[in-house]
């Protein structure tokens, strides 16, 4: 590794490109393939889209450069960065809260986020085999609910996709996370042109790609607003610290401000293929786009099951679906496993699988919430899983953006944060701040009081 760094770990990405890849990695998930469609489907498609795009550009791309920036000035685990960048301008070591939440963040997600991936794993297996294929919706909404309803079976995939990412963060990073990510995301991008293709010769296209386009204003409501913000925050991977850890890898010539565009524009582009895969798909088997969570595991392969070659196709998209989130629940464990590597000098590979026992045993909470524990319900009716999504979402990622881009516009010296994004005129600067410091944190407060309002309202009822 050619740095002269000796803080932190140490490690960095062999070069630009990797970063580049390793953050679109993390940003393309669940979150583009399984959920972005689904809710651009609930609230009507092109307008929906039209709102998530000006998310993405005028909140999740600067929190996105503050948080690499924050990540490469400190050279540090999330938590250890926030402690030193804190101490550099004059503040209080209590910013380093903002590592400990981002800890607590990755570790409430990735514990569902496994679960559901493992759903992915099996519908590679069952699509594979043939389960869906001339199946009725009957039965292809009755398989999902029976597979559902079996925590065992749950459990075994959950285990399965939980060892495999603690397999492969345990390596390091250019072992580890940069090996996975040169095979899976190049793999992705095959996969999805693949699926397009199919989609383009379904017979739906044109219906797919109108859905996708024409902006159907009457069916956006002041939440689509709130629904759009929340998935720029989760589909980039803001607010939690895992783009300052992996900032903290990046070498010191890459250019911060296009290095991030280009990140956000692969997730974009792959959250609207996702969309041009699957609704054409959907209309040319004549199916409802507003099915809800349901659209990638029940829609879908009822769809690919009534198609010549479906089962291939079915299986494919599912190891699309698998690769994407095995790349992002690598990067959810990052902030938590180099804070305890540093804090203790511990070896990676242990540090890896306890954290993976932490997060297996807190996924239990999601397993059971579609089966033992469903009647279960926390504050405003929410299962276990929801409430964990919810907290973790709609709460803590938020509020750690808010903040993150607080301190690196406001309390970070300005000419360090200049000189870490190259700027050079006055003008741009002030842009910058403007766009940065006070636009982006006014979005995402309107967007966090608006989503925990309803939340205190009704407990305080
Ligand atoms: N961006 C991922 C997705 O869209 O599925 C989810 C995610 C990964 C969120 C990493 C947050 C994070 F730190």
């Amino acid at each position: 590794m050619a740095d002269t760094h000796t803080s932190g770990s140490g490690q960095r990405w062999s070069n630009r490109w990797l970063f580049v890849l390793a953050a679109a990695g993390s940003a393309v998930g669940l979150g583009n393939i399984w959920k972005f469609p689904y809710i651009a489907g609930e609230n009507g498609g092109g307008a929906f889209v039209l709102i998530y795009l000006v998310c993405i550009a005028a909140v999740g791309i600067p929190i996105m450069v503050s948080e690499v920036l924050m990540g490469r000035q400190g050279r540090s685990s999330p938590i250890h960065t926030m402690r030193k960048l804190a101490k550099q301008s004059g503040r209080s070591s209590r910013w380093s809260i903002l590592g400990w939440m981002g800890v607590l963040a990755g570790f409430l997600i990735l514990s569902y986020y496994a679960v559901i991936a493992g759903w992915a794993v099996n519908y590679i297996l069952a699509s594979g085999s043939g389960t869906f294929t001339g199946a009725s919706a009957e039965a292809v909404g009755q398989s999902f609910n029976e597979f559902l309803a079996s925590p065992i079976e749950l459990i075994a995939y959950q285990t399965g996709f939980l060892a495999l990412t603690i397999w492969i963060v345990g390596r390091g990073v250019t072992k580890g996370l940069e090996a996975a990510i040169r095979w899976f995301m190049p793999l992705l991008f095959v996969l999805l042109i693949a699926l397009l293709v199919y989609a383009f010769n379904s017979g739906g296209f044109d219906q797919g790609l109108a859905f996708m386009f024409d902006m159907k204003w009457e069916a956006v409501t002041p939440e689509s607003w709130l629904i759009a913000m929340g998935q720029a925050f989760f589909t980039l991977s803001l607010g939690m610290g895992t783009m300052m850890a992996y900032g903290a890898y990046v070498p010191d010539d890459a250019h911060l401000g296009s290095t991030v565009v280009t990140i956000a524009l692969i997730d974009t582009f792959i959250a609207i293929a996702a969309g041009l895969a699957i609704f054409p798909i959907v209309f040319a088997n004549g199916l409802e786009v507003a099915q809800g969570p349901g659209l990638t595991f029940v829609t879908l392969p009822l769809a690919f099951g009534q198609m010549p070659l479906g089962s291939l196709f079915g299986a494919l998209f599912f190891l699309l679906l698998s690769f994407a989130a095995i790349t992002s629940a690598i990067s959810l464990t990052e902030p938590a496993l180099s804070f305890l590597v540093e804090e203790y000098n511990a070896k990676r590979q242990r540090v890896a699988v306890s954290l993976g026992i932490i997060c297996w045993v807190l996924g239990l909470g999601t397993v059971f919430s579609f089966n033992l524990w469903s009647d279960v319900t926390f504050v405003g009716g929410l299962t276990f899983f929801d409430t964990v999504d919810y907290f973790s979402q709609n709460i803590l990622l938020p509020l750690g953006g808010m903040l993150i881009t607080f301190f690196a516009i406001w309390l970070l010296p300005r000419d360090l944060v200049d000189k870490q994004l190259g700027i050079e005129k006055a003008w741009v600067s002030v842009l910058w701040r403007l766009l940065a410091g006070v636009i982006a944190p006014l979005c995402v407060l309107a967007v966090f009081v608006s989503t925990i309002w309803p939340l205190l309202a009704g407990l305080l009822m």
